[in-house]
């Protein structure tokens, strides 16, 4: 589709001779009504070219040839600012869905390019928690988002199964292991025995030592530990299973932590010849304070054991020798800012080609909370996450039940609002805002939430198929779409593109949840004030073609984000 900022950019280009990128970044969107579509500031170019930002954006004004593609040109206090013509905007909108349909934004600007996205990485034995849901659901929406733009992407799941807390289940195992039906209720059943054995730990310095022990043995791969500890890992993975079937997600790779243990040794001779290991009460540890860092970063601790730090280094080295990446994302909560700095600075000690260092990315995370009230005490301190998705899942069935009591496939229907809702709240603010996990709230059919967006898509498709027409391009007369409201429609549909790239160089999600909510609102306005069905053939025609697109852009925009739609409900 044809790109408005390079056009203008070209436009202004012809006229003065300057660097293109000084004059492209700088053209912005328009935001008001009325104003014009692209605005060009013309206040950095002052100092150069020694004249006022007015002067230059009257000079420019007169100067440039208005084409096709613009309606008019407005100089004002030295913003240059675009209206495009409303008809060429529309028609190049229409073709492009003409020619991609259900395809409509996709771009190819990563193509050739790699993106690894690690997310969600539960630890082994423990609940998938409501912080686990953040990654989980972020990193899914980012994976599809660089999947849209082109990119080769690659979704990973660095499991945490490593560490001495083994030591410890094995030993449960051990002492406990028939008293616990591990079959069903696994994970409730682990985290009981691992409480159990931490007590015991806590009074008998004995059954600690036999724990340690056990871990030594696992490190060094006894073949008992070794099969306890894969039992655990098994059971626990059928416990994640669950959540990523309910969330319609799955990794392409589930290498957990363990798997990168054994590769110590290597970082550590890597750092030790290049002087950057010192010995601090018998760790390892590297100093980072030329790199502003002044925690420094543990590689080995005292009794010789690998540890996290250590397996995210030795993941680093794998990733860049496996997938040659471009840009290496990882997403995690804010409280391991520091972790990841102190990793991806040691990082810069391993040889590594200048490109894995500059991809290396941590997209971080606010808090999320759940609202006071029967849902947060329920469990004691841990709440299971598959009970707030079941719950959000009834909650919904709840409502739809209410709203359409006789729609059919309602159990259909109520999972993908009530997870969809579910997800949509998590992605509605900026990442690093802490959030109140509140199902009410998430699930009103009113507020800015995926229910409203997804009766909307729900709508449009019955006004479709009561038209049970299917329009086709070269039966559209544009006169009959040049109204404010759907010019505004027209508007947020070519943006797509832009909003989804956006929301991959800045790592959010939110720009493209809040452009649903906004091409939701502006059909909805749309919708009020003008009849799709209209007697009027070429009228009729032309509305249902663009609400079609509408629709398709609602839909894509959702799953992009995780979310899936509902036909009806
Ligand atoms: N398993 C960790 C946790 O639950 C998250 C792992 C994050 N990824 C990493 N490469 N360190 O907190």
């Amino acid at each position: 589709m044809i790109n408005y900022k390079k056009e203008i950019s070209n436009l202004i280009l012809n006229i003065l001779s300057i660097d293109e990128n000084e004059i492209y970044e700088n053209i912005s969107l328009i935001k008001e009504k009325d104003k014009g579509d692209y605005t060009f500031p013309c206040f950095t170019l002052s100092k150069k070219l020694k004249k006022s930002p007015k002067e230059i954006s009257d000079y420019l004004k007169e100067k440039i040839i208005i084409p096709n593609f613009i309606e008019k040109i407005e100089s004002v206090n030295g913003y240059l600012n675009f209206y495009l013509n409303k008809e060429e905007l529309t028609k190049a909108v229409f073709k492009e869905f003409d020619e991609k349909g259900y395809d409509y934004g996709k771009s190819k600007i990563g193509l050739g390019k790699t993106v690894l996205i690690e997310y969600s990485s539960p630890n082994i034995a423990k609940p998938f928690h409501i912080g686990h849901l953040r990654t989980t659901v972020i990193g899914h929406a980012l994976y599809n988002i660089y999947k849209f733009l082109g990119y080769n992407t690659i979704s990973i799941n660095h499991l945490g199964d490593y560490g001495t807390q083994f030591g410890k289940l094995i030993e449960a195992y051990k002492l406990w292991g028939n008293e616990y039906d591990l079959e069903n209720n696994s994970m409730d059943q682990m985290v009981q025995m691992y409480v159990r054995i931490n007590k015991l730990c806590s009074e008998d310095e004995q059954v600690l030592e036999r724990c340690r022990e056990n871990f030594r043995l696992l490190e060094s791969k006894d073949k008992y530990c070794v099969e306890i500890w894969n039992k655990f890992k098994t059971l626990s993975m059928e416990e994640f299973k669950k959540i990523y079937d309910i969330l319609n997600i799955n990794f392409d790779s589930y290498k957990g932590e363990a798997s990168y243990a054994s590769s110590m040794d290597e970082i550590i001779s890597k750092l030790e010849s290049k002087g950057k290991i010192t010995e601090s009460e018998g760790a390892k540890i590297v100093n980072l304070d030329n790199e502003g860092i002044s925690t420094p970063c543990i590689v080995q601790k005292a009794n010789g054991s690998s540890i996290y730090a250590t397996r995210d280094l030795a993941a680093i080295i794998y990733r860049a020798k496996t997938y040659d990446y471009d840009k290496s994302i990882y997403v995690t909560g804010c409280e391991q800012d520091l972790h990841f700095k102190q990793i991806f600075a040691v990082a810069k000690y391993l040889d590594l080609d200048e490109k894995y260092i500059n991809g290396l990315t941590h997209v971080s995370y606010g808090m999320y909370r759940l609202k006071e009230g029967k849902m947060s005490t329920r469990q004691g301190n841990f709440i299971k996450l598959e009970d707030i998705l079941n719950e959000s899942i009834l909650k919904a069935k709840e409502i739809i039940r209410e709203k359409n009591p006789d729609l059919e496939n309602i159990d259909d229907t109520a999972k993908k609002v009530g997870i969809g809702a579910v997800i949509f709240s998590d992605l509605y603010n900026s990442r690093i805002k802490d959030e109140v996990f509140d199902i009410d709230t998430m699930l009103s059919f009113q507020g800015e939430t995926s229910p409203y967006i997804q009766y909307m898509y729900v709508r449009i498709n019955s006004i479709i198929k009561k038209s049970s027409q299917n329009v086709l391009l070269k039966d559209i007369n544009y006169s009959k779409l040049s109204d404010e409201q759907t010019y505004s429609i027209v508007k947020l549909l070519y943006n797509f593109t832009d909003i989804v790239i956006d929301s991959s160089t800045k790592n959010e999600p939110y720009i493209l949840s809040r452009y649903l909510i906004d091409l939701a609102k502006n059909y909805s306005i749309f919708y009020n004030q003008n009849k799709v069905l209209s007697d009027d053939i070429d009228e009729r025609n032309a509305r249902l073609y663009l609400i079609n697109i509408v629709g398709n852009v609602l839909k894509s925009g959702c799953e992009l984000l995780g979310i899936q739609m509902p036909d009806k409900m």
